[in-house]
Order: C-alpha cells, then sequence, then structure tokens
C-alpha cells in the first residue's frame, strides 16, 4: 500500500504524520530513545542514532548536582557535536534546584529540549528520597 509524503503508518496500519514537532524541533522520525540513568550516556546515543530514532534523551541529571557542577554530571551533560537536538532529562526535589538549573541550562546552552523527572515509584529511589513521588 503507498504511502503518501510526510506520512507513516502507526503499529494499528493507520496513516500518521511522519514528523513529531517539539516547539522548533522535527522529530522525524517520530521515535524517541527514553532516558535511562546509567545507560544513555553519549556513546549509546550515538550507537542508536546508527539505527534511526528522531530524539534521544541523556541520562537522568540531578539539579542539585547540575547546580553544584558536580563533575561526574558535569561530564553527563556532554554531547556529542552532532547532536540535535539536544536533549536532557532534569529531576529533582528542591524547586529551587531545579528552578537554578533550568536557568544554567538556558543561560549556558547546555541543551536544547528538557524532559522534566518529576517523580518515579521506584522503591530505591523513594527510599533515598531522590524523586517527587
Ligand atoms: C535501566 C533503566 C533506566 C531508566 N532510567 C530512567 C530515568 O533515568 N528516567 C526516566 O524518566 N525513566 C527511566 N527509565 C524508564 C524508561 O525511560 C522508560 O520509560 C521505560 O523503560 C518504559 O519504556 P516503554 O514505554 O518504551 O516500555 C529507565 C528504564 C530502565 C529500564
Amino acid at each position: 500500500m503507498k504511502i503518501a509524503a510526510g506520512q507513516c503508518r502507526n503499529l494499528r496500519g493507520v496513516s500518521v504524520p511522519s514528523t513529531l514537532k517539539i516547539g522548533p524541533f522535527a522529530v522525524d522520525p517520530p521515535v524517541v530513545l527514553a532516558p535511562m540513568a546509567g545507560i544513555t550516556n553519549v556513546a549509546f546515543r550515538q550507537l542508536c542514532r546508527q539505527y534511526g530514532a528522531g530524539l534521544y534523551v541523556c541520562e537522568m541529571i540531578t539539579a542539585r548536582a547540575l547546580v553544584e557542577r558536580d563533575a561526574m554530571t558535569m561530564h553527563m551533560i556532554t554531547f556529542d557535536e552532532g547532536e540535535s537536538p539536544r536533549s536532557m532529562q532534569l529531576y529533582g526535589v528542591d524547586p529551587r534546584n531545579v528552578g537554578e538549573a533550568t536557568k544554567m541550562i538556558v543561560d549556558e546552552n547546555l541543551a536544547d529540549h528538557m524532559d522534566m523527572n518529576f517523580g518515579c515509584p521506584k522503591s530505591t529511589h523513594l527510599q533515598q528520597s531522590l524523586l517527587a513521588a
């Protein structure tokens, strides 16, 4: 069956626009690599890009660690030269840290797209009060 330009078929076979837009960014193909702590680092994203997706979210970044410019966190927010848009997931429990980290990301142009993690029911995260859930 023929597919019109700019369209693709979803899992039910329905023709849908092939381009997802997030603000000014076209996510084409409309496939997103979900953020995975300890997994979606720059090397993993590069590997996945070879198979094609539209948006690759980096590892979860702690707002407080970013504000404090923790060395490991600064390393984790490194994007490859060709990565566009640069997508960063930010999480935190203190609104002041989240606000400050967001300002830092904007002021220092550290990312193009932000994914906010406001809660995760994972028991280890809850025990450490890492997330907002
Ligand atoms: C190892 C691992 C780490 C993950 N880390 C995060 C994370 O840091 N932030 C987040 O929002 N979700 C995290 N997730 C959840 C994934 O982003 C995703 O939402 C989940 O795997 C469900 O994906 P699916 O809907 O494609 O099945 C993680 C999942 C896995 C398996």
